[in-house]
């Protein structure tokens, strides 16, 4: 691989509050090691369209409080065809540029694995941008902070008026295929259960427990529902348990994709900010097909195939610490 003087830097997937961060960070040290930073507008699809912008120091001033991405997202079902990937690399080619961050989550790196398996003269590096939490090599993504302190203050709003009408809450939170959101909003925000996909569902666990709750001094109660949950969402869980304790009045919010937008909180723009500069600076030592997290307080590079393949555990102790703290 040659010198690198040019580099690209798209956000994939699902958005994250802190992207804009990070593409600012990954601007500026560019700019810092006398780089050309040019913006891939939309993730792939941006790539296979030519979509490509250049970005100035002046494009990312004022973004770093902002939620959302400046560099727009998508997800590319033709960049998972090799016709998609050799118009996306010929793009790549006619805009001289030499190597790229890719900002997002697992669909991301595992387009990033695909495209540098085909294409070996362009270096790739990723940033884990997912609001989910989900991806191996680092301890938390950019957006994950911010989400669950939104999805934790919406539980304590709901807490207000569930303690003012004595009523059992179900709160489903985001979380396709992971429940990371769910446990740190449910344990932070004093849940009476957490339900994620991780863990199959006992239904007469939860039922036995709010039971309990109620003819306990429990007037109010809520449960935090990852979406992803095997016992369906927030409803249908809601629907067994009425079933079972009808004295029970019952009401269900859907947080939805509030959960994914709003300002970036301190540490996500800190971790987006670390993040993005090591990754151009991984980029100019030689650095290719690994992913930039922070284990630990270390930044470390974890292989795109790693990143995407290991499961990441979930910490069966906080989960077990939701029931002990909800005691009746
Ligand atoms: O960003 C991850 C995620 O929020 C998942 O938790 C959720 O299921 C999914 O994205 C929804 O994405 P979209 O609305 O873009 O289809």
């Amino acid at each position: 691989m040659g010198k690198i003087r040019r580099i690209g830097v798209f956000t994939s997937g699902g958005d994250s509050p802190g992207m804009n961060a990070a593409i600012r960070a990954v601007v500026r040290t560019g700019l810092h090691h006398g780089l050309e930073v040019m913006g891939i507008m939309r993730g792939y699809q941006g790539m296979i369209e030519d979509d490509i912008i250049p970005l100035p120091t002046s494009a990312v001033s004022n973004i770093v409080q902002r939620g959302g991405t400046i560099l727009k997202s998508a997800r590319s079902k033709e960049f998972m065809t090799a016709e998609g990937r050799q118009k996306a690399y010929n793009n790549l080619q006619k805009n001289k540029i030499d190597a790229v961050v890719a900002i997002g989550g697992d669909g991301t790196f595992k387009g990033a694995l695909e495209f540098t398996n085909q294409y070996q003269d362009i270096q790739m590096i990723g940033l884990p941008g997912t609001i989910d939490n989900d991806l191996y090599g680092t301890d938390f993504c950019i957006g994950y902070d911010t989400a669950i302190n939104t999805a934790m203050e919406a539980i304590d709003k709901i807490r207000d008026t569930a303690a003012s009408h004595d009523r059992l809450f179900f709160v489903e939170v985001m979380g396709r295929d992971a429940g990371f959101i769910a446990l740190r909003s449910g344990l932070g925000g004093g849940a009476e259960a957490v339900l994620v996909p991780e863990y199959e569902t006992d239904i007469d666990a939860l039922i036995a427990k709010l039971d309990k709750g109620k003819h306990g001094k429990k007037t109010s109660s809520i449960v935090v529902v990852a979406e992803g949950d095997d016992a369906g969402g927030a409803f249908e869980i809601a629907a067994l348990v009425k079933q079972k304790l009808d004295y029970y009045d019952i009401k269900i919010t859907v947080l939805g994709h509030v959960q994914r937008g709003g300002n970036p909180t301190c540490m996500d723009r800190v971790l987006a900010s670390r993040l993005g500069a090591a990754a151009v600076k991984a980029l100019l030592e030689g650095q290719n097909r690994v992913m930039a997290g922070v284990i630990h307080k270390d930044v470390v590079f974890t292989p795109f195939e790693k990143a995407v393949k290991h499961h990441v555990e979930m910490n069966m102790d906080l989960l077990n610490l939701v029931d002990i703290l909800s005691h009746s």
